[in-house]
């Protein structure tokens, strides 16, 4: 009686889960990749988010902390309270960082409007240098330049291209790697993931200047989708492998689905079957190294106030419960 007491105690002892499930970060570090989410710093002060972070996340990204715009309001003024307290979460928690992002069209100061050309081009490398000195050998990866193509593939029409000519995306790459040469140097973008007009057109781009030796490392998708036009998988793997033959290492930098209002218990499923497929996709492919998630919940997504007909993008709900997303984005990682 006592035999088979103790043989009931021993089953249930070995069958109930030692600890609690893994979260994300543990998951990653198994795997060897990276897995994190783009934050802001006066949520890192929150604690619910700085908790979901250190079970979650291996890497952070500002959402918009690091931005020119919210730097340097006024010319040769910086204001670091905002990168810094980012950066210091993630040295006190051992996460990488991704340095986002050097040199794009939007969040930019005013000031920058007034410039000659030779000035504008002097104030991308001096941001450039300044950036990327500062924070040298703690932020690993950067966005170098962002967005620099046209949803037709063309070269978009910033202030960068129109007063610098195309020369600014190499410019900008040498320009970091000589402020830290062991950063690994991304030029990120969207509606780039699957195959199209765009995603030719910057893989044209990657190869050119990987050919002219421009230090060029990686390259950012970011992901953003919507979840009523979905990506078809065999494009996004044609697409990654096209990449990765150019030696670069692949960064998902601001996945976000987005679900068409109303958010139905159908639609949040069909979102996290989405989640899967595409990660299941993209970590098929050895030269990804990274998952980035545009932030941690609804509650916070960019995606209702850019996108009004769509909602709920993200991993946990308002409340900060995960949802049925993160149950799928887990075992994808499992
Ligand atoms: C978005 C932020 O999420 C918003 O908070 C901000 O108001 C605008 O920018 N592509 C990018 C990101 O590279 O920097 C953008 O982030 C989303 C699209």
């Amino acid at each position: 009686m006592t035999v088979v007491t103790f043989f009931e105690w021993l089953r249930g002892l070995l069958r109930r889960p030692a600890t609690a499930p893994l979260g994300l970060r543990q998951l990653a570090i198994r795997r060897g990749i990276d897995v994190g989410f783009a934050v802001e710093d006066h949520l890192l002060r929150q604690s619910v988010f700085a908790n979901a972070i250190r079970r979650d996340a291996t890497i952070i990204t500002a959402e918009n902390a690091m931005k020119m715009g919210e730097l340097v309001k006024a010319r040769g003024t910086y204001d670091f309270t905002r990168a810094d307290a980012i950066v210091a979460f993630a040295r006190q928690h051992a996460l990488a960082v991704r340095g986002h992002t050097l040199v794009w069209h939007l969040q930019q100061p005013a000031w920058l409007q007034a410039l000659s050309p030779s000035e504008l081009r002097q104030a991308m490398r001096d941001h450039i240098a300044t950036m990327v000195g500062r924070y040298r050998g703690v932020v690993k990866y950067w966005d170098v330049v962002n967005e620099a193509l046209s949803d037709s593939g063309g070269m978009r029409d910033s202030l960068w291209f129109t007063a610098l000519g195309k020369t600014y995306i190499a410019d900008a790459f040498r320009a970091a790697h000589a402020a830290d040469p062991e950063a690994l140097l991304f030029y990120n973008d969207y509606q780039v993931e699957g195959l199209g007009a765009k995603a030719d057109a910057m893989y044209a781009m990657l190869k050119e200047l990987r050919a002219e030796g421009v230090p060029i490392h990686g390259v950012g998708l970011q992901m953003h989708l919507p979840l009523d036009e979905p990506l078809a998988m065999s494009d996004l793997r044609t697409n990654l492998r096209r990449l990765a033959a150019l030696g670069l290492v692949i960064h998902i930098t601001e996945m976000d689905v987005w679900v068409p209002l109303p958010a139905t218990q159908e639609k949040l499923q069909a979102q996290a079957a989405y989640y899967e497929a595409v990660l299941r996709t993209c970590l098929a492919e050895p030269a990804v190294k990274a998952i980035v998630f545009w932030g941690v919940s609804d509650a916070h997504s960019w995606i209702p106030g850019f996108f009004p007909k769509y909602t709920a993008a993200l991993l946990y709900d308002e409340a900060m419960r995960p949802k049925v997303a993160y149950e799928r984005v887990r075992s994808v990682l499992t």
